[in-house]
């Protein structure tokens, strides 16, 4: 074991935290051993089902896992019908508009209502079973509200983050054959209006599709296109808000997420209503120790996993607050959230190792502002969190007094994975910790066998886990499940970890050519499929280069077609059309203009050398190139930039 793993930084559970927890008994992870008796408890005492399943897990046809076989759930039941009987005054969200004096509470009653009224709108419009909605819009509370009213009718959502371009939008709705689109006139960022609406009907042009929802938020001018687009107020006039919750099979499809993987296409990730359900509830509850005072507030944009699992369904689940907030987060102050935090008492705060550098920068002094005794526990997600950002969080933000929880997951997961139970969990500061209760997880080397520092590998399936790929069922099989030595099927994660002498997990990051760009995940081949759909550009190469606050930022190395030149319009250009293309977070720090890219002989482009040469690192070894001397010109092209 590496002298980095004895650890002398151990944070314990203090008294109060360890008597309040849910979990405070270390025999749990004992007691979860046997896996599937662990979820069956869970999915009987958490869940609610119109109908009892048959079998917790069904392998037969592995990787296509099926769980709580021949159950009927819907989410929405769980979400909101269950919580209208006990607590429906209770506030279940909490929005806050960037303008300081926009804001709303919705209680668990109105949320219910309008959920339905909202399901009855999708049904008036022909949605049915199986369809598949997208819904592009800003954190607004009819975001997640449109989400459940496709979930209430079997209906799929699929939300694309209100960041993406029109180009990526388009292809979204394309990909998932998506009919119908909800969306609004604009929402606010940094004081400016994004025309939400504008940029879908710019994706429309080349989509088939036959109606648009439009919220109106802003009241900003926008185009109405006769037949296909109606006001979501008017659609919803003289419509019932009670909405009968479809009994689902639960392993009927709840959404669709896109991620970016190693090629140039995003997948599409499946989720279902059963095992997500009790998935995400369970470490809700356990992970964020989330109780019925809390007020919880995940930063996440809704459009990403985080934001579908911890600010909607997680949450809504276990009948918690949750806050959502519209705006950017140092806006019109770089006190906005702690202000925020101070102003609805947050107990529970969940956000990104991104942030935290951001504001660590910005100074303690704007933290000391406010009061924010409220916290009671901080969690962080996305990319590795620095034992320095860590501390920096720790005593900051928690004034030394609320557990720092780093949670591990990934969109696939669609759950928490490896994260510590506060109630019981020694903490490390840059280490994950445990594997979550009934989850087997590992290291594998580069041979596959069982080591202490390679690639992460989950062992057995979980209720929330993906189930498929939009459309690439082989894509799916063959992306991310292997077999071991003993015929056992196994998931890898594609991310590089190491497990210390206590079976702490210390996660590395991606051994794929994916990056974390302020902990948005980006492939490196969508980057650059988006470079070369560009007239002057023959062929691209994007890297992860290591950047203070966002953790990596984009660096493009491009050859141009014969017949351009290099230039700072042209630089501008690029930078401009992958914006279009992608979106503002996947536009490259840098743009190289060189004559020709690092290959080996069979034509793979070496993206370890040009990460080496940004980083101003040894080389190491380049015998395989075929061309050995294209280092040093594109050490030049650097170095006369
Ligand atoms: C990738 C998944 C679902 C969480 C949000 C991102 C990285 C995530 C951590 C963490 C180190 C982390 C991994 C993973 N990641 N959480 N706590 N420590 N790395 O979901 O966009 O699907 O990205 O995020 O590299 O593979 P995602």
């Amino acid at each position: 074991m590496s002298k980095k793993f004895s650890q002398k930084d151990v944070y314990e559970p203090s008294e109060e935290t360890r008597r309040y927890a849910w979990v405070n008994n270390e025999r749990i992870y004992e007691m979860a051993l046997d896996y599937l008796t662990f979820w069956d408890s869970v999915a009987k005492n958490d869940i609610e089902w119109f109908e009892p399943y048959r079998e917790v897990l069904d392998s037969s046809n592995a990787p296509f896992y099926r769980w709580f076989v021949g159950g009927k759930i819907n989410i929405t039941h769980n979400c909101l019908d269950r919580h209208v009987e006990t607590k429906g005054d209770k506030t279940a969200i909490i929005w806050q508009g960037e303008p300081e004096n926009e804001k709303e509470r919705i209680t668990y009653r109105e949320l219910y209502r309008r959920v339905c009224r909202f399901a009855n709108a999708l049904r008036a419009l022909g949605v049915r079973k199986e369809d598949v909605v997208t819904i592009y819009m800003g954190m607004v509370p009819e975001l997640p509200i449109a989400m459940l009213a496709c979930a209430r009718i079997g209906a799929i959502h699929n939300v694309v983050f209100g960041g993406f371009s029109a180009t990526a939008l388009r292809d979204r709705i394309n990909d998932a054959n998506s009919k119908v689109v909800v969306t609004m006139d604009g929402y606010y960022r940094r004081g400016k209006v994004i025309e939400t609406k504008r940029i879908v009907d710019k994706a429309l042009e080349g989509c088939n599709v036959e109606s648009v929802v439009v919220l109106e938020r802003i009241g900003n001018d926008v185009n109405m296109v006769d037949g296909r687009d109606v006001w979501w107020h008017e659609l919803e006039e003289g419509l019932p808000n009670k909405c009968e919750c479809k009994a689902l099979d639960s392993e009927h499809t709840l959404f669709i997420l896109y991620t970016s993987g190693t090629t140039g296409k995003p997948k599409g990730v499946l989720h279902v209503h059963g095992g997500y359900n009790v998935g995400t509830h369970i470490t809700t509850k356990w992970v964020f120790d989330l109780k019925d005072r809390d007020v919880f507030w995940c930063t996440a944009d809704i459009g990403w996993i985080t934001g579908h699992s911890y600010v909607v369904y997680g949450p809504l689940s276990n009948g918690a607050t949750v806050l959502i907030y519209e705006g950017a987060p140092d806006y019109p102050q770089p006190d906005r959230w702690w202000s925020i935090i101070e102003q609805y008492g947050v107990t529970v705060f969940y956000t990104a190792p991104t942030a935290i550098r951001y504001f660590m920068k910005l100074g303690e002094e704007w933290l000391k502002k406010h009061n924010l005794s409220s916290l009671r526990l901080l969690g962080t997600v996305g990319e590795t969190i620095d034992p320095k950002a860590w501390k920096w969080y720790y005593k900051y933000v928690g004034n030394e007094r609320c557990p720092v929880i780093d949670t591990w997951w990934q969109t696939e997961t669609g759950m928490i994975i490896i994260a510590p139970l506060p109630g019981i969990t020694k903490l490390k500061p840059g280490s994950v910790t445990l594997p979550f209760p009934g989850i087997l997880v590992n290291i594998r080397d580069e041979d596959g066998n069982p080591a202490d520092s390679g690639e992460l590998v989950i062992m057995n399936p979980w209720p929330a886990m993906f189930r498929n790929l939009w459309g690439e069922p082989e894509r799916f099989v063959k992306q991310y499940w292997r077999l071991d030595g003993s015929g056992r099927l196994i998931y890898y994660a594609e991310d590089g970890a190491r497990r210390d002498g206590d079976g702490y997990y210390w996660i590395i990051g991606r051994i794929d050519e994916v990056l974390k760009v302020s902990g948005h995940r980006l492939g490196s081949a969508e980057i650059e499929s988006a470079l070369i759909s560009h007239e002057a550009v023959s062929e691209a190469a994007v890297i992860g280069k290591p950047h203070e606050i966002k953790g990596q930022v984009p660096i493009a190395f491009v050859v141009l077609k014969t017949g351009y030149e290099p230039s700072v319009k042209l630089e501008k250009d690029l930078k401009t059309h992958v914006r279009n293309e992608i979106g503002a977070i996947a536009v490259p720090e840098e743009i190289y203009f060189v004559e020709q890219l690092p290959k080996t002989r069979s034509g793979k482009i070496v993206r370890r050398i040009l990460l080496a040469i940004e980083k101003g690192e040894e080389i190491g070894d380049i015998t395989t190139l075929e061309d050995v001397t294209v280092v040093e010109r594109i050490k030049d092209v650097r170095r006369a930039k």
